[in-house]
């Protein structure tokens, strides 16, 4: 039976019964909780509840449900489909569950020539919640059911609701039996490939609340009536009455999934024994599904885009390309497999058809842009490569494949595949160390700007009266699967987080650390089906709940959503060996200092801790060493680490540290190393065993403020790395000496006391050779005007020209007038002039100052003695010089 036809007999059948038929309404719904429908009773959830009335007491629908949250399943499972039909019949406050029980019986098992579907009575089971004992004897009674087939699950299975608060209640759900080849008997709870559920009929009866998961919420009331609201997969249907394997293989995908497998030369189920090829399988239903659900999605108006909607979307579409590039296929693919799936589904929805053209331009020009995205990804790839080979290497460098990542949005696992398929590997180790940098920049930031962008406490508060302290799973798990329950934004509250976007989010549980304690909150992301986030900071602002500053990398984070957090593995190692390494380092501390030395304040992040305490004066080299000894000691006997927890009293009285003015509850939790070696009260993340800290390297001790020093240490791999970069300059220093390592300090102490004396005998002979040129200035002295008269042109500064200058003076006699001069040029071209007068000079009337003013113009001065100055250019010296004698000879004296 065609998909079509099971559809138009389940609207027949319930229109005979007292159904209005009503049409599926558009996938994108107007309902703030969620982006596209994911159930048949979405566009009639306010009937459900009671806001409306309800325009007729029963309703049957076929609706167009998207549901993404299972993405990753699809083409795994054999009934997971990203897009599928709900058939559905509803009673508002009409009939109940036996009649709901009744119908569904009847449309499935009446033979096919009687309009049903002709389903095997013995081959069908059913669950009910294990409360409901009236259902159970409804299908006793009504089908005659027998006993065995009636299987009680709980609220996980068997309570229905749609994920956000609205109306609920207890369900029960038809499976059918596929046979011993599709798995094990014994009924679903044993193999629910083989019993393959296709019906579920919710007895609606109860409104819900805000919580997490498919029990963590509350029920606040009955509904003012009670309700049915069935389910029945169409597609599930379809798989079982064309007795195909899954529901991929149905007639309204089958087309697209042979099209593919031909495009890329592979033959679909040929051998789901070998992994790759089965891996070939699940592709070729990705791409079957996919193409169907964008389909849909362009029909309904959807585009593709950055945000909610339109990015799930281009993810799908994406993903379908990408499948098929993997499959072998590089050319455009939609071109050859959307018109298959126009035409598997325009018999039930004309209106596909009818905007085909405008569907097929949006996909198709999604299509090139992504391929061109691809393309010059490619391009930049192929290069690296051939470099990398021509240079002898095997792994393409870490940063290239960031900068494809980063620049290009070229996804890392494609460069991964790509690279190896020219034989070459990828530095992932180097990847994953600039997606940390990039973090950790983003961290900073925030960190720069967190004063500027804190939340309301009120806000939060409100969420923590709302719902309750955040269950925080930091010290157990480094993953959870948490649900948002608040956006904060500048502004407040928000719903939604778009790409790019900073908010704070609080979760219902979290495996993050908050900062506390020294320790430093953990760096990771949160992850949706079609979100993505780093994490940025995390704090505990009020106690007991923990909020997380995010910045939304791809998608949208809205409030409600289920994701995945995730703290960076590598980032928790680091930090635990880091909170690990200060402990042990204020130990050996105390160890080698004695009780005084008692840690004021530390700070830890992976790699680098530090430690501050009170102690007088720096400490010597020799306890620095000791210090460090005494860590890595404590490393070396590996110390076990382990926590109790006891009360404060107690935990003195075993000489716990408590370091800090926190307001411990009841019990106190004391991380001990080694026993009493180490003994704290702590809240932190720590290794297991005191060798997984690596190494504890002290890079630093200074003083911080009065009475208070610091000592810093690189721990784990930052450690080593510390060691290492001492190691190479060492060994660089030896290098350039050409001296043994072990010779190094008496060689560099041999080469400081030659410089020494290489310096004591350059002033020497400096000296030397200045007096000797004095001596030979004066020797040369004219006498104009009755002064006796130096002039000179020397290299070298202002103070080297007035050193010479008055050697030269003190030579001439001091009984009769003399004056020296002399110009200068510095090594950088400025003109210097020195001009002084002895005694007798003066007392004739010649000043110093006033020559040199006259001379320069203005641009100098000193006392009638001595007087230089500049601002000349050094080619004007000589005759500024050869003027000087004429001038003394004429008499300048400076008017009284
Ligand atoms: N609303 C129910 C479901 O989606 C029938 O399974």
């Amino acid at each position: 039976m065609r998909t079509a036809e099971i559809r138009s007999r389940f609207l027949d059948f319930f229109a005979e019964r007292g159904h209005t038929a009503v049409p599926s309404t558009p996938l994108p719904t107007p309902d703030p909780t969620l982006l596209f429908v994911n159930a048949g009773m979405v566009p009639f959830k306010p009937y459900l509840t009671g806001e409306a009335a309800p325009p007729w007491p029963r309703a049957a629908s076929v609706q167009k449900c998207v549901r993404t949250l299972d993405i990753e399943e699809v083409g795994r499972t054999t009934r997971h489909g990203s897009f599928f039909q709900m058939n559905g019949n509803f009673s508002f406050g009409d009939y109940f569950k036996e009649r709901a029980i009744t119908l569904a019986w009847e449309l499935s098992v009446t033979s096919p020539g009687d309009g049903g579907y002709g389903l095997d009575p013995d081959r069908i089971w059913v669950t009910v919640h294990h409360d409901d004992a009236e259902a159970r004897g409804l299908w006793r009674r009504l089908t005659g059911l027998p006993e065995e087939r009636i299987v009680a699950r709980g609220d996980e299975d068997n309570f229905w609701s749609m994920g956000v608060p609205g109306p609920c209640g207890p369900s029960s759900e038809m499976f059918y039996d596929r046979g011993p080849v599709y798995g094990r008997g014994g009924g679903p709870d044993a193999d629910e490939d083989r019993f393959m559920e296709f019906w579920n009929l919710v007895f609606m009866q109860y409104e819900r609340g805000e919580g997490a998961g498919k029990t963590g919420y509350p029920i606040l009331g009955e509904l003012p009536h009670r309700n049915i609201d069935t389910g029945m997969g169409l597609e599930r249907m379809a798989t079982l009455l064309q007795g195909v394997d899954n529901l991929y293989e149905t007639d309204e995908t089958r087309p697209v999934l042979d099209r593919a497998a031909a495009l890329a030369g592979v033959r679909y189920a040929a051998h789901p024994d070998i992994p790759e090829q089965a891996e070939n399988d699940v592709r070729l239903r990705v791409v079957a599904d996919h193409v169907r659900t964008a389909l849909m999605l362009l029909a309904d108006g959807t585009t593709p885009g950055n945000e909610g909607r339109g990015y799930v979307l281009r993810r799908i579409l994406r993903r379908a390309v990408r499948s098929m590039r993997l499959l072998g296929h590089q050319d455009p693919a939609l071109p050859e497999l959307l018109p298959l799936a126009r035409d598997c589904m325009s018999p039930s929805y004309p209106d596909v058809a009818a905007s085909f053209d405008r569907i097929a331009d949006q996909a198709y020009a999604e299509e090139e842009a992504f391929r061109s995205t691809l393309r010059q990804g490619t391009t930049i790839l192929d290069t690296a490569v051939r470099e990398v080979k021509a240079a002898g290497g095997h792994a393409l460098p870490g940063a290239q494949a960031f900068l494809l990542h980063d620049t290009y949005g070229f996804p890392v696992d494609l460069t991964l595949e790509m690279a190896a398929e020219q034989g070459v590997e990828v530095d992932r180790e180097g990847f994953a160390a600039l997606m940390r940098e990039q973090r950790e920049r983003a961290r900073a930031d925030a960190r720069a700007r967190k004063s500027g962008a804190v939340v309301d406490t009120s806000a939060l508060r409100s969420v923590l009266d709302r719902h309750g302290t955040t269950d925080w799973r930091a010290r157990e798990t480094l993953t959870t699967d948490s649900r948002v329950l608040a956006l904060l934004g500048p502004g407040g509250p928000q719903p939604v987080a778009r790409t790019g976007e900073i908010v704070t989010v609080v979760l219902d549980t979290t495996p993050f650390y908050a900062e506390s304690g020294g320790q430093e909150s953990d760096a990771g992301r949160i992850s949706g089906t079609f979100v993505e986030a780093d994490v940025l900071d995390v704090q505990r602002p009020l106690p007991g709940l923990v909020a997380h500053q995010v910045q939304v990398t791809g998608g949208e984070l809205a409030q409600g959503d289920t994701v995945h957090a995730a703290v960076d593995p590598e980032w928790r190692l680091g930090a635990r060996q880091a909170h690990s390494g200060t402990h042990i380092l204020h130990a050996a501390l105390r160890e080698v200092l004695g009780p005084t030395a008692l840690q004021s304040g530390s700070y830890n992040r992976p790699g680098y801790l530090r430690l501050d305490f009170p102690w007088r004066g720096g400490l010597s080299a020799t306890a620095r060493t000791e210090i460090e000894d005494a860590a890595n000691r404590a490393l070396r006997r590996d110390l076990p680490v382990g926590e109790r927890w006891m009360t404060l009293p107690e935990a003195k009285e075993i000489g716990a540290l408590a370091l800090f003015d926190e307001t411990y509850g009841e019990l106190v939790r004391v991380v001990e190393i080694g026993g009493a070696w180490s003994r704290e009260l702590c809240g932190g993340t720590h290794v297991d065993h005191a060798s997984q800290v690596g190494v504890v390297a002290l890079t630093s001790e200074a003083s911080v403020g009065s009475g208070m020093r610091r000592l810093e240490a690189a721990v784990g791999v930052e450690g080593f790395g510390h060691l290492a970069r001492e190691r190479d300059l060492v060994t660089r220093v030896a290098e350039q000496l050409q001296a043994p390592r072990a010779e190094l300090p008496a060689r560099i102490g041999t080469l400081l006391e030659r410089l020494k004396a290489t310096d004591r005998e350059n002033q020497r002979l400096r000296q030397q050779a200045a007096q000797a040129r004095a001596a030979q200035l004066a020797a040369g002295a004219r006498e104009s005007g009755g002064t006796l008269v130096v002039t000179a042109e020397e290299r070298g500064g202002a103070d080297e020209a007035r050193r010479l200058a008055t050697e030269v003076r003190e030579r001439l006699p001091r009984d009769r007038p003399a004056l020296v001069a002399v110009g200068a040029t510095t090594e950088d071209a400025r003109a210097v002039l020195v001009v002084t007068v002895n005694k007798p000079a003066q007392d004739a009337g010649t000043s110093a100052a006033y020559l040199v003013k006259h001379l320069l113009s203005g641009r100098g001065g000193g006392s009638p003695e001595t007087a230089q100055g500049g601002g000349v250019a050094p080619e004007a010296l000589p005759q500024l010089l050869a003027d000087v004698p004429g001038l003394v000879a004429g008499g300048l004296i400076p008017p009284a």
